[in-house]
């Protein structure tokens, strides 16, 4: 079976039993995840997070771009995928960590992100927890970092907006279903405390 077919299947499988937490039944197009890290400089960084790695369509990418000597952590809730992330990846500058993004300052050690790239389903969340997940973003990105976001609907680009001084927004019709990019840089109005 090709990587594609089964990574497909097992995203699948995922989705039936977790729907919300999965959020997708189809994995992201690799030219949509290039079209997404064409929107910061992952070359430049020396610590890139992502959040939501399922089967790592942009975990793959991520290395691809990253520098020799910088690092990737990657944070994927559902146990059977960050195994897979493990296996698949027999790479020195990537660590998978299996848990939930809203732990993420854990496993960072007070480092914070050059770029943090976010696969999360967030509008299949339920609020409170999307909340939670959406205020990591900022936290987690030293100054000047950017947050890429992938979404399948335009609905958490006003509460990224509220969180970060500019969004910039692409839409991607090579997916299915099309995606929303989204480039989010600088503190908002709620880092600033208005
Ligand atoms: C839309 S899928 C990403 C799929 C990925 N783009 C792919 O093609 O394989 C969203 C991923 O986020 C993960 N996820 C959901 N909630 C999470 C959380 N709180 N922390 C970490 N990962 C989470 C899901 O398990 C799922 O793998």
């Amino acid at each position: 079976m090709t990587d594609a077919l089964g990574d497909g299947l097992r995203l699948l499988r995922a989705f039936a039993s977790n729907p919300r937490q999965i959020g997708a039944v189809l994995p992201t197009s690799r030219t949509a995840v290039r079209a997404m890290l064409d929107l910061a400089d992952v070359p430049a960084a020396g610590l890139v997070v992502e959040l939501g790695a399922g089967t790592g369509v942009a975990t793959r990418e991520i290395l691809a771009r990253l520098g020799p000597a910088a690092r990737l952590v990657a944070v994927e809730i559902e146990p059977r995928l960050a195994r897979l992330l493990t296996e698949r990846f027999g790479d020195p500058r990537l660590q998978v960590v299996c848990g939930s993004a809203e732990d993420l300052d854990a496993h960072l050690d007070g480092d914070r992100a050059d770029v943090v790239v976010s696969m999360l389903p967030f509008t299949s969340l339920e609020a409170g927890l999307r909340r939670r997940l959406l205020d990591v973003l900022p936290r987690a990105l030293r100054p000047g970092g950017t947050a890429l976001v992938i979404q399948y609907s335009p609905l958490v680009r006003g509460e990224l907006r509220r969180r970060f001084a500019a969004v910039r927004t692409v839409v991607t019709p090579w997916n299915v279903p099309p995606a929303f990019l989204f480039a989010c840089t600088g503190p908002g109005a709620a880092a600033a405390g208005r």
